[in-house]
């Protein structure tokens, strides 16, 4: 044991490292535009991604991979997926308040991650096709994704405690988003894109977005009904509140 931990190994009065931690958690903001003109160096790539490495997951099986997108032509090809995706779901007519892809080409930090759901064999699985195993399977792919959050999360962490700010993208999980950005990665069939993980200096000011209070997220003991959502509270959050809390910089709401 090294000395440092030596020293804190038993004072749990000591709030000092919480803190730290907590200012870096409570300022990771996510930002949607970017300065294009800021180079981030290599080093904070494997800072952060080293967060991403040290991250819990099911099995110790560590099922992500992290590609660092450098080239600019790729990060503006890539934003034309979004931006398809953005007018599909316009004609859809989803209703989901979409942000501006566009910004995801000024991210001077772009990190494409990655898994392989085969790994879901790794977990509690039957592997008989009953539909007990279709039931485990089903958590098996919790898993994975839990897996992969962990890391990330890590990653964006770190990434904010380099000073930068984040943006979490997950809008590119259908499969034809898929089968389109794949071949430009070189990324084999197996794997799936999860997410992109964008920073870099923001454009302009970030501000914190509204969170829950501790009291409306904690029940001790046994769940407290008064935190039941019925469908139609969840349906009117959705209707009135969820574009306010999401972002004032959207550009359209479609
Ligand atoms: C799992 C996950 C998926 C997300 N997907 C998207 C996305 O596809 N597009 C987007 O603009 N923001 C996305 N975000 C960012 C959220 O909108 C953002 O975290 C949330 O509004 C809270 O703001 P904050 O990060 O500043 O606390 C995602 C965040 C998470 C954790």
């Amino acid at each position: 044991m090294s000395q440092a931990s030596d020293k804190h190994a038993h004072d749990f009065s000591d709030r000092s490292r919480y803190d730290a931690l907590m200012e870096v958690v409570r300022n990771r903001m996510t930002v949607r535009a970017f300065d294009p003109g800021y180079a981030v160096p290599r080093e904070h790539y494997e800072l952060i991604l080293d967060a991403a490495r040290h991250g819990p997951s099911g099995a110790n099986a560590q099922p992500w991979h992290f590609i660092v997108v450098t080239e600019q032509d790729l990060k503006d090809r890539i934003m034309e997926y979004f931006r398809e995706e953005q007018v599909a779901r316009a004609k859809l007519r989803m209703k989901f308040p979409t942000p501006d892809y566009r910004g995801l080409a000024s991210a001077p930090g772009f990190i494409v991650i990655a898994s392989d759901f085969r790994w879901v064999k790794a977990f509690p699985v039957l592997n008989d096709g009953s539909e007990l195993d279709r039931m485990y399977k089903e958590n098996a792919e919790r898993i994975l994704l839990q897996s992969v959050a962990a890391a990330t999360m890590s990653a964006h962490l770190a990434a904010a405690a380099l000073g930068y700010n984040v943006w979490w993208v997950t809008a590119i999980g259908q499969e034809q988003a898929q089968k389109a950005m794949k071949p430009l990665l070189g990324i084999p069939d197996e794997l799936s894109v999860l997410d992109i993980m964008c920073f870099g200096p923001p454009a302009r000011q970030p501000y914190k977005r509204w969170k829950k209070s501790l009291g409306e997220i904690v029940s001790w003991n046994r769940f407290d009904r008064a935190h039941y959502m019925t469908d139609a509270q969840i349906d009117e959050w959705v209707a009135t509140t969820r574009h306010k809390v999401m972002y004032k910089d959207a550009g359209n709401v479609d």
